[in-house]
């Protein structure tokens, strides 16, 4: 399989137009609407074959902003019977996603600096990740999520704890759970500072770690815009969350999600570990240690196809349990840039190359199975174009 021509055929027969806007569909059968972090990657990936499309697909992916800044996790477009969940509104949901839309709509305008361009995302991305700042945090501190939907983990065992769940919970309970939380959500108006705080409201490594890497991004997209105001307040504003999450997340040489108050670190082993390496967040003998210890240890991480997304010594590990264990690529792509980012190179390359053995023997499918390959969930899922964007 040519992994450039499968990715195109996916992009073009997911694409979809409605009301004068374009969008991709991460899944045709199993995911037809519009999710925000999965336009984040369609425009990374689009860059390669029509930047106009790619432009399109972050136009597209901010035309339902909230009054309060929020950009929604999902937008329907066209409501079908898929995914009935009642996430509070008719047109999307009422929650977020993963803060990486300024990385990639600085790697759009990277490809040809297309000032208009900018000059429309601009607006929408300074409002949203103020809306983060100011709404999803206390005290200046860390931000919480109300919804582990929120992380694009959803059943991620990190947030077993808040649930009220056990390590090992099944798919059903885990869902129950979840939905009962959609509930409160509800109950608050999905509101963080009035209400969600007393439910769930997990402080999680990698939301809090994209975050950092993003404002730092768009402070550089406010330079490009001459707002000197705006480089000095995002800018300032990565560096005081780094220095929170350095405080309230470092435990034993990694960062851990936190919550309750005063803060408990959850010590479930997940890939959430080399998150931080994407923003640049270890030194450089911390990143060795956790990638000598974690990274290269078959007791851990090291599967023949790497990364499981939960380590294997951790009791929540479940090979085929969606986010409990398969791989994905999708977070392969931010582990293969964090540690290229500290000059690790062959470990890059190691992923890649699992990622690409990946495609080759199963397809593109939503995850996979660590130690077999077997290709798991949704069918000509976009997520494997990313392999495209390592280099
Ligand atoms: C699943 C994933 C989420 C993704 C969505 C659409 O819900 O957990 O991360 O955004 O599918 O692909």
């Amino acid at each position: 399989m040519n992994v450039k021509d499968e990715t195109y055929r996916i992009l073009i027969q997911n694409r979809r137009e409605q009301d004068g806007f374009q969008y991709t569909v991460p899944s045709p059968t199993s995911y037809p609407y519009q999710w925000l972090w999965d336009s984040c990657f369609h425009a990374i990936i689009l860059t390669q074959f029509n930047i106009e499309d790619a432009k399109e697909e972050l136009r597209s992916v901010v035309s339902h902003q909230f009054d309060n800044g929020m950009l929604p996790h999902m937008i329907y477009w066209k409501r079908t019977d898929v995914i009935n969940i009642d996430w509070g509104t008719g047109e999307t949901s009422s929650i977020t996603q993963p803060p990486i839309i300024a990385d990639a709509v600085m790697r759009v305008f990277e490809h040809d600096n297309d000032v208009t361009f900018l000059t429309q995302l601009y607006p929408a991305l300074s409002r949203y990740y103020r809306y983060l700042l100011s709404r999803k945090r206390f005290d200046g501190g860390l931000l919480g999520i109300i919804n582990p939907d929120e992380s694009g983990e959803d059943n991620s065992p990190r947030f077993d704890a808040a649930l009220g769940l056990p390590p090992a919970n099944t798919l059903e309970e885990n869902t129950a759970a979840r939905f009962a939380l959609i509930e409160r959500n509800k109950e608050c108006n999905f509101d963080e500072q009035s209400c969600m705080r007393d439910f769930f409201w997990v402080k999680d490594v990698p939301f809090n770690a994209f975050m950092v890497q993003n404002l730092r991004t768009l402070a550089r997209l406010a330079e490009k815009m001459g707002m000197s105001d705006d480089v000095n307040y995002f800018a300032s504003e990565a560096e005081i969350l780094a220095q929170s999450m350095r405080r309230d997340m470092c435990e034993d040489g990694v960062y851990w999600s936190v919550y309750k108050s005063p803060l408990q670190k959850i010590k479930v082993l997940t890939w959430a570990i080399f998150a931080p390496l994407y923003a640049g967040l270890y030194t450089q003998e911390e990143a060795e240690y956790c990638i000598v210890r974690y990274l290269r240890s078959d007791r851990d991480f090291a599967t023949p196809y790497l990364v499981p997304t939960v380590s294997l010594s951790d009791p929540a590990y479940a090979p085929q349990g969606f986010w409990r264990g398969p791989t994905w690529i999708g977070t392969n792509w931010f582990i293969y840039h964090g540690l290229r980012r500290y000059g690790f190179h062959d470990d890059a390359e190691r992923i890649k190359h699992a990622s690409h053995s990946l495609l080759a023997k199963s397809g593109f499918r939503e995850q996979f199975d660590p130690i077999t390959g077997e290709g798991l969930g949704a069918r000509d899922f976009t997520w494997g174009g990313l392999i495209l964007d390592m280099l």
